[in-house]
């Protein structure tokens, strides 16, 4: 297992030697390594069993670093910086070529991010690189929101995992792009999409929902816990189902039918922030429940349960 601890300090020193660090941040824990050095970056491919197709994103300590990594800053882009960075905000910007083409899949665009976490901006300053960082978790499973999510998984492949505490958003970047100026969300995440066209109008949606191997980005199947889990509601899916032990992973709810040990609500106040931190560690606890299978119970679309809904569709083997 992994050591896990607070020592900024030796997190920065490991990194400098070119190993793999699990980092805190306010979306989810990322594996971060250094994003100049292609030896790092190539071992976070392996460490997660992650293709090389599926770019990486590149975390900074604030604006002027993400200068010197991308060769253009479209006028909207530096709008969406100046509001919501440091926050869970991803931009995707024309690349330098000091940026390796292992970390953008060969693309000729480059994600970055200024994470919101004082561990990790601490971090970010005692080093002269930037860090390429996914979730800290097996490719196609669920992104984890605490340390020892990722020592459960990651634990024997990483040296050290600097301990933030559970992540205060839960959910990953929003993800956005430019095509001809124009801001594309390519991944709807933990900024809500409400919030941002509140600053700068309408934004286009643009998910990608393929299960092609080849188109780099969001696979259509991500997220998934190891137990099957239906999306929907649950009231008519449950007649599927029959002699089976099911679980339920609601928003506010209890379903009267099923045993209320074998359920989970995200937020009995209705609090969609509070399902966004909640979802993928209950996604997990599930694992240990004595159900065979989730039901899944669509949020209401409205500001970010439209991101926990897509993270539950992508979850689910039935949608
Ligand atoms: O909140 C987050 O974004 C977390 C934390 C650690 O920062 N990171 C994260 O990384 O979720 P990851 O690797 O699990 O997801 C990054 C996604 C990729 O799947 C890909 O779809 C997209 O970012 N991406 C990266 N570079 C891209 C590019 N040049 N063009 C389009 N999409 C890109
Ligand atoms: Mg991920």
């Amino acid at each position: 297992m992994a050591e896990i601890g607070t020592d900024i300090q030796k997190a920065a020193r490991l990194l400098k030697r070119g190993k793999l660090v699990a980092i805190p941040t306010e979306t989810v824990y990322g594996l971060a390594g250094n994003a100049f050095n292609e030896e790092a970056v190539l071992s976070i491919f392996e460490t997660k069993n992650r293709p090389q197709f599926d770019p990486l994103i590149v975390h900074s300590s604030g604006v002027e670093w993400i200068k010197e990594h991308v060769a253009e800053i479209p006028s909207l882009a530096k709008t969406l910086m100046d509001e919501f960075w440091p926050g869970p905000m991803t931009l995707v910007l024309p690349k330098k070529s000091i940026i390796p083409d292992l970390v953008t899949s060969g693309l000729d665009s480059v994600a970055v991010r200024v994470p919101k976490h004082p561990m990790t901006h601490d971090l970010l300053q005692l080093l002269d690189f930037p860090l390429a960082a996914p979730s800290a978790n097996p490719f196609g499973y669920v992104s984890p929101t605490t340390a020892q999510h990722v020592n459960d998984q990651l634990g024997d492949k990483i040296d050290y995992i600097l301990d933030g505490g559970p992540t205060t958003v839960g959910l990953e970047s929003t993800i956005i792009g430019f095509e001809y100026g124009k801001p594309i969300i390519y991944r709807l995440g933990g900024l809500s999409m409400d919030v941002i066209e509140d600053l700068i109008g309408p934004v286009e949606v643009s998910l990608n929902q393929s299960s092609d191997p080849k188109a780099p980005g969001m696979l259509k199947s991500h997220y998934a816990p190891g137990k099957p889990l239906y999306f929907g509601n649950p009231g008519e899916m449950i007649t599927d189902f029959e002699g089976k032990r099911i679980g339920f992973l609601g928003f506010m709810t209890r379903l009267e039918f099923l045993p209320p040990n074998r359920q989970l609500l995200l937020s009995p106040r209705g609090d969609l922030h509070e399902a966004a931190v909640n979802l993928f560690a209950f996604m997990r606890q599930f694992e240990k429940f004595p159900v065979d299978l989730i039901l899944a119970e669509r949020l209401p679309e409205i500001g970010l349960g439209k991101a926990i809904n897509d993270r539950l569709r992508r979850a689910s083997v039935n949608s």
